[in-house]
């Protein structure tokens, strides 16, 4: 089967090949170099978590702006305080709709530690394991895309837990220059479908078909993505396939420190990621013996992209 006519009704800024090249080429020379950009260049320091001044935001927004992700530092942290600043923290870069999931603390900012709790056993991101690449809520429905994510580190493991992330406007530029073909299969309305979570013999999230790529109505793009085979049940044409096998083989390289967009870097205590829902994954980690050290990270998922309350 081939996709003969793949390309959805949708509003698609970018369908005209002189509007895409454009595109690519502001976002490209806003693009660094990560193997050579030294992360201390990349941190937004934050001296009051609780009153941010205008630059300090200002300064998350333009990164975000420019790469769809920010990372910042805040100068005095501690792991209880922390959670309700950030969560207002994040409020003033326009995340302000948290998406409560299955696993979410009561104030919706989960933590993300190793655990056995009942209905976490299944999750990969309560564990120590390696996680791999995706978007959050990517099974999410259409009404509650997830457009910002926030991460936030309280404690980091005694080894590993890695964060890779990647732009995802980047990655939609690598797949279009290989075969625009592949763009088109990925925004077909049923170019992925992720099975129902079933706990228990209990249905507890319905299938979800839908595009990889998608836009907003203000051409801002957004991307559902997981690289984990057993969570994705890929449109059986040939442009689809090729276009996951592509990102397979991304995601190689980015492993072996070869992307030069995909930025490598262990989030340490008091450090966070503001985002547009860009692609990322985790290596695996080793967390300290003493239960009081284990590896916390808070996340936060909205509906609301970062700034989106002033665009
Ligand atoms: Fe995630």
């Amino acid at each position: 089967m081939t996709s003969t006519n793949p390309v959805n009704p949708v509003y698609n800024p970018l369908i005209d090949q002189n509007d895409y090249l454009s595109w690519r080429k502001d976002k490209l020379a806003n693009t660094p170099d990560y193997r050579d950009a030294d992360p201390a260049d990349l941190f937004v320091d934050i001296e009051n978590a609780s009153d941010p001044t205008p630059e300090e935001l200002g300064q998350i927004l333009a990164a975000c702006d420019k790469t769809n992700m920010a990372l910042y530092r805040l100068a005095t942290h501690s792991p209880i305080a922390d959670k309700k600043t950030i969560i207002a923290l994040a409020q003033k870069t326009g995340l302000k709709q948290l998406d409560k999931n299955l696993c979410a603390d009561e104030d919706s900012l989960t933590s993300i530690t190793r655990t056995s709790h009942q209905g976490q056993h299944n999750y990969i991101p309560y564990s120590n394991k390696r996680l791999s690449w995706h978007t959050d809520g990517y099974y999410n429905t259409p009404e509650h895309q997830v457009r910002g994510m926030l991460l936030h580190c309280a404690t980091p493991a005694k080894s590993g837990g890695e964060s890779l992330l990647m732009d995802h406007e980047i990655a939609y530029i690598l797949l279009r220059d290989e075969n625009p073909r592949y763009i088109e299969a990925l925004m077909q309305a049923d170019a992925m479908t992720i099975p129902a979570n079933v706990l228990d013999g209990t249905v507890i999230r319905k299938a979800q078909s839908g595009p990889v790529f998608s836009f907003n109505h203000k051409g801002q793009l957004h991307m559902r993505y997981s690289a984990r085979k057993r969570n994705i049940e890929w449109k059986q044409d040939a442009h689809t396939l090729e276009a996951v096998a592509f990102l397979d083989e991304l995601w190689e390289q980015a492993a072996k420190g070869r992307s030069p967009y995909v930025l490598k870097y262990t989030l340490q205590a008091g450090e966070g990621l503001i985002c547009n829902n860009i692609l990322h994954c985790r290596t695996a980690f080793e967390d300290f013996d003493e239960p009081s050290k284990k590896r916390l990270l808070y996340r936060g998922r909205y509906y609301d992209r970062v700034n989106e309350f002033q665009e």
